[in-house]
């Protein structure tokens, strides 16, 4: 490692400044590292530098102005000046689904290296922290190596990220572990730069696993795959309780007490949606088919396909609760964000249930705390409303999409005043039923009686 900072410690870099770069950029920097966030949009970088978060995450964006504030933080276009800053550089690139297929689109990866890799004349590491096919990174490795003048002295890991939306910066600046993957036969300084940069959550007790790079990559697509098993296996349930007339909350209650199971990503619902979940594990079935592994993973599969379900059934129930025909109902649409404390409605629940009801005649209106102008710009054929009470002003029915805490405490009283109908679908099993039928709402809920 050469150069770092005045303290010895190494400056980092963190190429793509997306939801996972900028929030890694700035915690990085809260941590007392010089950090450089890297990426090809000039508007982003732009904002960036003015210490101006372009999406919402709690607490971020305070972060971020303080940071870029101090001077440790700071933004740029050019690779140039990333190669000769970093000691290690951190890729943090989206891999969203190929268009046409289930596949992961690595060109944005490829991308960093073919315009990195030239510049690197001096030993570094490239840490890997884009969720990516089984593979990517060992190729990533080889053209580095192949582009760099500096060569072997460049060094690959992996290091996938685990964070969640709506807890970005707990989740980095205290991970609940952190895996590192290594490449055999690479500088073995490589995992004591990567504890360095670590130290902080290691001394407070982030446990550290180090595998080989192949293995770091199946870790994250693997645990993003529990977590989806986990969240269908309960919507799987919601459909048997609704068949045999049973309640899935009590039963997620019951079967959560044994620790084995656990009680978290048992919510039943509406299903899950957002950026990762869904394409990861379409990612993960379409690499395990071209390794000849496909068997290992038909069971996704159904876990798409339980959780695709979720969403007609919803639809579904509203109709069944509705007392007259689709076209030309007023439905007030709770929720738009896939889940609350954030404003990202990629493939959200919330807004597929607003639009296929909206495609079936009714007058939709949404109204979400932080995702409308997201949604506005995605869904504009939808309505929006800037407040509850505006959404659900003479609404024939109100269907809660996204558990966020305004609409978990509303006053059932009070809201049935401003409705036509007190009808409501609770898809996120969040309310309490006896509280919403006392007021005199007809309340039905996935899962439940
Ligand atoms: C997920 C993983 O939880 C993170 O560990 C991972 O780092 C991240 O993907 C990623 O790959 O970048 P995130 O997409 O932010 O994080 O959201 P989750 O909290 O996992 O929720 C995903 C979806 O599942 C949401 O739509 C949520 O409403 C739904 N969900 C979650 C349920 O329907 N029921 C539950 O019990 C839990």
């Amino acid at each position: 490692m050469t150069d770092g900072q005045a303290d010895g410690r190494p400056r980092l870099t963190v190429i793509g400044c997306g939801y996972l770069g900028a929030t890694h950029a700035a915690c990085m920097a809260e941590l007392g590292f010089e950090v450089l966030g890297v990426d090809v949009d000039v508007e982003r970088v732009k904002s960036l530098s003015a210490g101006r978060l372009p999406f919402f995450e709690p607490g971020l964006a305070e972060l971020l102005s303080a940071q870029v504030e101090s001077g440790r933080l700071r933004f740029t276009t050019s690779y140039a000046e990333a190669a000769d800053f970093g000691d290690v550089h951190f890729v943090c690139v989206s891999t969203p689904q190929r268009a046409g297929d289930f596949a992961a689109d690595v060109s944005r990866l490829d991308a960093v290296v073919t315009d990195l890799a030239p510049l690197l004349d001096r030993p570094c590491v490239v840490v890997g922290k884009s969720t990516v096919p089984v593979g990517t990174a060992e190729r990533m490795r080889q053209r580095l190596r192949q582009l760099a003048p500096a060569g072997d002295a460049v060094a690959l890991a992996w290091n996938p990220e685990f964070l969640r939306e709506g807890h970005a910066i707990d989740d980095t600046v205290a991970p609940d572990r952190l895996v590192l993957g290594l490449a055999g036969g690479d500088d073995p300084t490589t995992e004591q730069t990567l504890r360095a940069v670590y130290t902080g959550p290691i001394a407070a007790g982030s446990p550290v696993v180090v595998c080989d790079l192949a293995t770091a990559e199946l870790v994250k697509v693997a645990a993003n795959a529990f977590l989806a098993t986990k969240v269908s296996f309960i919507n799987a349930m919601a459909e048997l309780c609704e068949a045999a007339g049973a309640d899935v909350t009590r039963l997620a209650e019951a079967i959560g007490h044994d620790e084995r199971i656990g009680r978290r990503f048992l919510n039943a619902g509406l299903g899950f949606g957002g950026g990762c979940l869904p394409k990861d594990i379409r990612a993960f079935m379409a690499r395990a088919g071209e390794l000849g592994a496909g068997d290992a993973l038909t069971f996704l599969r159904e876990v798409d396909a339980i959780n695709q379900r979720r969403r007609a059934r919803v639809v579904d129930l509203a109709g069944e609760l509705l007392d007259r025909p689709w076209p030309g109902a007023r439905i007030a649409v709770l929720g738009a964000a896939f889940k609350p404390h954030s404003d990202d409605i990629r493939d959200s629940p919330a807004l597929n249930v607003a639009g296929r009801m909206h495609l079936l005649g009714a007058h939709v209106t949404v109204h979400d705390p932080k995702a409308m102008p997201n949604a506005r710009r995605t869904w504009p054929t939808l309505a929006y409303a800037d407040t509850i009470d505006d959404a659900c002003a003479g609404a024939h029915l109100v269907l809660l999409a996204t558990e966020w805490p305004q609409f978990r405490e509303l006053d059932p009283a009070a809201l049935a005043t401003l409705v036509d109908t007190p009808a409501l679908v609770d898809a996120r099993n969040c309310l309490d039923p006896t509280r919403w039928r006392a007021a005199g709402w007809t309340y039905r809920a996935l899962g439940r009686p």
